[in-house]
Protein backbone atom coordinates (compact mmCIF):
# COMPACT_ATOMS: atom_id res chain seq x y z
CA UNK A 1 0.00 0.00 0.00
CA UNK A 2 2.80 2.52 1.01
CA UNK A 3 4.35 2.09 -2.84
CA UNK A 4 1.38 4.32 -3.91
CA UNK A 5 2.69 7.21 -2.12
CA UNK A 6 6.00 8.83 -3.11
CA UNK A 7 8.59 8.98 -0.76
CA UNK A 8 8.29 11.03 2.03
CA UNK A 9 10.26 11.93 5.24
CA UNK A 10 7.61 13.62 7.33
CA UNK A 11 3.88 14.56 8.27
CA UNK A 12 2.82 17.51 7.82
CA UNK A 13 -0.70 19.52 8.52
CA UNK A 14 -3.56 19.74 6.99
CA UNK A 15 -7.25 21.42 7.44
CA UNK A 16 -10.15 20.02 6.32
CA UNK A 17 -13.26 21.47 7.24
CA UNK A 18 -11.98 22.67 10.35
CA UNK A 19 -10.74 19.37 11.61
CA UNK A 20 -7.31 18.50 11.63
CA UNK A 21 -5.26 15.84 9.55
CA UNK A 22 -1.44 14.21 9.52
CA UNK A 23 -0.51 13.45 5.77
CA UNK A 24 2.53 12.76 4.21
CA UNK A 25 4.22 16.06 2.20
CA UNK A 26 5.77 15.93 -0.91
CA UNK A 27 1.95 13.90 -2.27
CA UNK A 28 -0.19 15.50 -3.93
CA UNK A 29 -3.27 16.48 -1.93
CA UNK A 30 -5.74 13.87 -3.80
CA UNK A 31 -3.03 11.22 -2.44
CA UNK A 32 -3.38 12.90 1.11
CA UNK A 33 -6.80 12.23 0.95
CA UNK A 34 -6.18 8.73 -0.06
CA UNK A 35 -3.68 8.57 3.32
CA UNK A 36 -6.71 9.56 5.36
CA UNK A 37 -8.86 7.50 3.81
CA UNK A 38 -7.82 4.41 2.04
CA UNK A 39 -10.31 2.34 2.12
CA UNK A 40 -12.39 4.64 0.17
CA UNK A 41 -10.42 7.29 -2.38
CA UNK A 42 -8.91 4.59 -4.15
CA UNK A 43 -12.80 3.48 -4.87
CA UNK A 44 -13.89 6.98 -5.81
CA UNK A 45 -14.28 8.18 -9.83
CA UNK A 46 -11.22 10.18 -9.46
CA UNK A 47 -9.02 9.98 -13.08
CA UNK A 48 -6.36 11.43 -11.20
CA UNK A 49 -4.91 12.93 -14.25
CA UNK A 50 -6.70 16.71 -13.89
CA UNK A 51 -9.52 15.60 -16.29
CA UNK A 52 -12.63 14.69 -14.51
CA UNK A 53 -12.68 17.99 -11.74
CA UNK A 54 -14.37 15.75 -9.04
CA UNK A 55 -11.12 16.53 -7.00
CA UNK A 56 -11.77 20.01 -7.02
CA UNK A 57 -11.41 22.01 -3.41
CA UNK A 58 -11.16 25.36 -2.68
CA UNK A 59 -8.06 25.97 -0.30
CA UNK A 60 -5.83 28.52 1.52
CA UNK A 61 -2.14 27.64 1.47
CA UNK A 62 -0.17 29.00 5.18
CA UNK A 63 1.17 31.97 2.82
CA UNK A 64 -1.57 32.90 0.94
CA UNK A 65 -4.43 35.93 2.32
CA UNK A 66 -6.95 34.03 0.55
CA UNK A 67 -8.79 30.96 -0.73
CA UNK A 68 -8.57 29.65 -4.14
CA UNK A 69 -9.71 26.95 -6.42
CA UNK A 70 -7.56 23.83 -7.06
CA UNK A 71 -7.44 20.35 -7.97
CA UNK A 72 -6.23 17.73 -5.50
CA UNK A 73 -5.16 15.31 -8.07
CA UNK A 74 -2.55 18.26 -9.42
CA UNK A 75 -1.46 20.30 -6.26
CA UNK A 76 1.29 19.11 -3.54
CA UNK A 77 0.35 19.21 -0.45
CA UNK A 78 2.02 21.38 2.19
CA UNK A 79 2.30 22.14 6.08
CA UNK A 80 -0.92 24.34 7.10
CA UNK A 81 -3.13 23.78 3.96
CA UNK A 82 -6.66 24.71 4.50
CA UNK A 83 -9.49 23.39 2.78
CA UNK A 84 -13.11 25.05 3.19
CA UNK A 85 -14.65 23.02 0.67
CA UNK A 86 -14.52 19.82 -1.23
CA UNK A 87 -16.49 18.30 -4.89
CA UNK A 88 -19.33 15.77 -3.50
CA UNK A 89 -17.41 13.03 -4.38
CA UNK A 90 -14.31 13.76 -2.53
CA UNK A 91 -17.60 14.84 0.41
CA UNK A 92 -18.54 11.37 0.07
CA UNK A 93 -15.75 9.33 0.30
CA UNK A 94 -13.93 11.31 3.41
CA UNK A 95 -17.59 11.80 5.05
CA UNK A 96 -16.96 9.44 7.66
CA UNK A 97 -13.43 10.65 8.30
CA UNK A 98 -14.73 14.30 8.58
CA UNK A 99 -17.84 13.41 11.05
CA UNK A 100 -20.88 16.09 11.01
CA UNK A 101 -18.51 18.30 9.32
CA UNK A 102 -18.85 16.08 6.09
CA UNK A 103 -22.04 16.38 5.52
CA UNK A 104 -22.52 20.44 5.46
CA UNK A 105 -22.71 20.46 1.67
CA UNK A 106 -25.71 21.00 0.51
CA UNK A 107 -24.26 19.56 -2.99
CA UNK A 108 -23.70 16.15 -1.16
CA UNK A 109 -25.70 14.11 -3.68
CA UNK A 110 -26.74 10.78 -1.79
CA UNK A 111 -27.46 12.05 2.28
CA UNK A 112 -29.98 8.62 2.37
CA UNK A 113 -29.87 5.50 4.00
CA UNK A 114 -29.81 4.27 0.20
CA UNK A 115 -31.78 0.76 1.04
S1 LIG B 1 -8.92 13.39 -10.07
FE1 LIG B 1 -9.77 14.00 -11.97
S2 LIG B 1 -9.24 16.09 -12.11
FE2 LIG B 1 -8.29 15.45 -10.27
Amino acid sequence: MSEVFRPYEKLVEITILGKTFLVPERNSLLRAFQFISPETIPYGRFCWNQDCQYCRVNCQLSDDDQFRPILSCKFIVSEGMNISELAPELVGCLRTKLGQNGIANPQAPDDQNGQ
